[in-house]
């Protein structure tokens, strides 16, 4: 085991699932004392207990991340993050006119509210260390504006712009903020975007590497910190095709979508 993360606190938003569940696995294994959140009690203290078993430390805080009282409450009761996994999100699939501004708001909420709101609380202790790490998980669809995911893209972007922005206020310190932008990965997101009012199967869901392909990416992440990883790394492409060749998903795009919404 690497000394240098001996006991370092993690804290992994969305861990009840996916990514963060294989991050939060991940981190302990290497040595972090994890601090699992989500609103499902039961997958976290399950966790939890698979992850001590294993000689690992967790402990759980359930927070519902579109509560700005939840967050706040969460920033307290974590401690001094080390590295902070801002990895909970949702997505929803459709045509834009279709989403409920309920459904909305909950994406903003939880996609970008919280992301910021954690960031702004762990940011200010980090630069009085002069240390510590923040991974925002993007998406491929942040780069490549998309029918079907207007919203949900439009987020992932923001998360872009604001991970880079700060980082670079942070050069020639030994605070790092980073960006996942992950491709199609095999979770329960796809289920998760059906539970909301109108929404559809993700065209991707079927598709995708594992989460724990991306949680060995994220580990490699926070030992050599940079601005922003591609996973796979081939999806580096992605702004390259869309600035040369969005004019065939223009085209090709709204088709798709007519295609997977008539079989919702
Ligand atoms: N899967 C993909 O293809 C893909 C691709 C690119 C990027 N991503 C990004 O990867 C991240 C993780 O997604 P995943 O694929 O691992 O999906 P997932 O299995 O559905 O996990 C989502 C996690 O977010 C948590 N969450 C959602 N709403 C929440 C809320 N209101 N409060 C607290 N926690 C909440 C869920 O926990 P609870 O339900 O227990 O609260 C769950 O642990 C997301 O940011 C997603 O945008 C996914």
């Amino acid at each position: 085991m690497n000394n240098q993360w001996k006991d370092k606190l993690a804290v992994v938003t969305g861990a009840s699932s996916g990514i963060g569940e294989a991050v939060a696995r991940k981190l302990a294994s290497q040595g972090f004392r994890v601090v699992l959140v989500a609103r499902r009690r039961e997958r976290l203290e399950r966790l939890a207990e698979e992850i001590r078993v294993e000689g690992g430390s967790a402990r759980i805080i359930t927070a519902d991340l579109t509560s700005e009282t939840d967050r706040a409450r969460l920033c307290e009761q974590a401690g001094p993050a080390d590295v902070l996994i801002n990895n909970a999100g949702l997505g929803w699939y459709g045509y834009g006119d279709e989403m409920s501004w309920k459904t909305a708001r909950e994406m903003l909420q939880v996609n970008i509210e919280a992301v910021v709101q954690l960031s702004l609380a762990c940011l200010a202790k980090m630069r009085k260390r002069n240390s510590g790490h923040i991974i925002n998980i993007g998406s491929i669809s942040g780069s490549l504006p998309s029918q079907g995911v207007a919203l949900y893209g439009a987020t992932k972007s923001f998360l872009d712009n604001f991970s880079t922005a700060l980082q670079r206020e942070l050069t020639g310190t030994r605070v790092h903020v980073s960006v996942v932008r992950a491709g199609p990965v095999k979770t329960e997101f796809g289920e998760a975007a059906l539970l909301h009012e109108n929404g559809s199967h993700l065209p991707t869901e079927k598709m995708g590497i594992t989460a724990e392909k991306v949680a060995e990416r994220i580990w490699t992440l926070i030992r050599r910190p940079r601005r922003f990883i591609y996973v796979p790394d081939y999806l580096r492409l992605v702004p390259w095709l869309e600035l040369s060749f969005g004019w065939i998903i223009d085209r090709m795009g709204p088709l798709l979508l007519k295609k997977q919404r008539s079989g919702a």
